[in-house]
């Protein structure tokens, strides 16, 4: 028998899966779908909320010096003035004049570069993402469309080079609040939810009498107005993230940097992503924030990319939000320094670490999606048990003879402890597969000696091994390994 996940498998496969089994649905599908925007179906949910969890109590549980907070999606317009969106948060677009089609100018050039490597010439990339880099930081934007025309990189439709200058477009959507015309003001819909976290930063730190280093955590939706969407729940107009601020002393943002670098990789080696498709990619531009920063890739079947930002954001953020508000973010530490003299006030240095909770999902779902040819094929799920959707599936080989309603009275005894579901549709064979497809690790088989002795079969997802145990050991058995405990204990 022989297994294989990526390179193989093809994002059409995942998204066609997803779709068919109640993962993910384009959203508003009956008016044909809304671009870059989708929902999470019925074992979506589960999954996603799993992941979730996993982030949450890995933040929280694992770390007495950070807790979470639940801010709100609208935030004054001067939020987004200091923390340097209204201004700098932009993507360079460009458009081809003969098929009206609309691209991301530094994705054009990233493309070429990847061409370049993929030739055998890395020098050559890397020369252009430099030059790229310099260029779009310099807002020297003609100068980008010509390195474009330079490059011969034209329209994939087109296939022509006639493009239209660069722009810069800002990514922020853009509401009314107030219910009269007069009085209604532009706001935001936060393009990140980090800025909850900063406009807190002293509520928390006071109420919890929180000593720095100290983190607040949080998950929340956030909207960004991509130019160009693609890759099914990579690149998402609406999307969810989960974000975490250290605050800590000013000159051991570094130290700090590397220890998380290295936690959050842990991370997502934890929830079961291989370390051989995970990789450290440090930034070629840095954000307007940020004095250091890296992404965390996957191999997605599309190749290696972000699913998580890891960023230095110096004290950037507060000092801004200082000068707007004109409220204090200085912290007193009353700790003493090496000069034996008290360190006093300061305003905390950040570092961030910010996963998507939809990147992090397709990247377990692809790296789950096994197919295994040979004399059995079979396509299954292949989920760390404690993020599956359901965590076991009591089937009872035959409905009659008393199996269903005792097959029935064990998945009700297993309930409150884990998601367990009764089904008893079609042949056993049958309902295997169905759980093989949305990944469920553990199958309990209901025949009749279960009825004789009170033992049941569990089928193991993986391996398709049986084992015959008792009844009254399925809690304790099965309760351990779909527990987040089992997640937790390897980060
Ligand atoms: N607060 C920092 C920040 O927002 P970012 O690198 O722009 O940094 C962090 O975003 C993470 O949010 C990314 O690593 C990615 O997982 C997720 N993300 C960003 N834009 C996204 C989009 N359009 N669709 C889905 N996820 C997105």
């Amino acid at each position: 028998m022989s297994q294989n996940s990526a390179p193989s498998t093809t994002l059409q496969d995942i998204i066609a899966h997803a779709k068919e089994y109640g993962f993910v649905f384009p959203s508003s599908e009956i008016y044909d779908g809304l671009q870059a925007v989708y929902d999470y179906g019925q074992n979506g949910v589960e999954l996603k909320n799993n992941l979730k969890q996993a982030w949450w109590k890995a933040m929280t549980q694992l770390h007495d010096n950070i807790v979470g907070i639940d801010a709100a999606i609208f935030m004054h317009p001067l939020t987004w003035k200091a923390s340097g969106h209204v201004d700098g948060f932009n993507d360079p677009m460009i458009d081809n004049k003969d098929s009206k089609k609309r691209y991301r100018a530094d994705q054009l050039l990233e493309g070429k570069a990847e061409e370049y490597t993929n030739l055998g010439q890395p020098e050559k990339a890397q020369a252009l993402l430099t030059k790229m880099g310099a260029l779009l930081s310099a807002e020297k934007l003609d100068e980008v469309r010509q390195l474009i025309i330079d490059e011969n990189i034209v329209c994939p439709i087109s296939k022509t080079s006639n493009w239209t200058e660069v722009r810069q477009f800002n990514l922020m959507f853009s509401t009314q609040v107030g219910s009269v015309a007069e009085d209604a003001s532009n706001i935001y819909l936060r393009p990140e939810t980090a800025q909850g976290i900063f406009v807190n930063f002293l509520n928390v730190q006071k109420s919890g009498r929180m000593k720095v280093p100290f983190g607040i955590a949080q998950i929340g939706k956030a909207f960004r107005n991509e130019i160009v969407a693609r890759q099914f729940i990579f690149r998402m107009r609406e999307f969810e993230q989960m974000e975490m601020q250290f605050f800590v002393r000013p000159g051991s943002e570094m130290e700090w940097y590397e220890n998380w670098k290295a936690t959050r990789l842990k991370f997502h080696q934890a929830i079961g992503l291989p370390a051989s498709k995970l990789q450290y990619h440090d930034h070629d531009k840095l954000a307007h924030y940020a004095n250091a920063a890296v992404d965390i890739e996957f191999e997605f079947p599309f190749g290696f990319r972000e699913i998580e930002g890891i960023h230095s954001r110096t004290d950037f953020d507060l000092k801004n939000h200082q000068e707007l508000s004109k409220k204090k973010m200085q912290y007193f530490d009353p700790d003493l320094g090496e000069d034996g003299k008290a360190i006093g006030n300061y305003i905390p240095f950040v570092v961030e670490t910010s996963v998507g909770a939809d990147r992090l999902f397709l990247a377990t779902l692809c790296n789950a999606y096994t197919v295994e040819t040979g004399e059995k094929e079979r396509t299954y799920l292949k989920l760390h048990p404690a993020l599956a959707p359901i965590k076991a599936a009591v089937l009872p080989l035959v409905k009659k003879d008393g199996l269903a309603e005792k097959a029935q009275e064990i998945a009700n005894s297993l309930k409150s402890s884990f998601r367990t579901i009764y089904d008893e549709g079609g042949a056993i064979g049958k309902r295997y597969t169905r759980q093989d497809l949305i990944g469920t690790p553990f199958c309990i088989a209901v025949d009749y000696e279960t009825m004789e002795n009170g033992t049941v079969t569990i089928r193991h997802r993986d391996s398709m091994e049986q084992e015959r145990v008792a009844i009254t050991d399925l809690k304790e058995k099965i309760g351990y390994a779909v527990s987040m405990e089992r997640i937790l204990e390897e980060i």
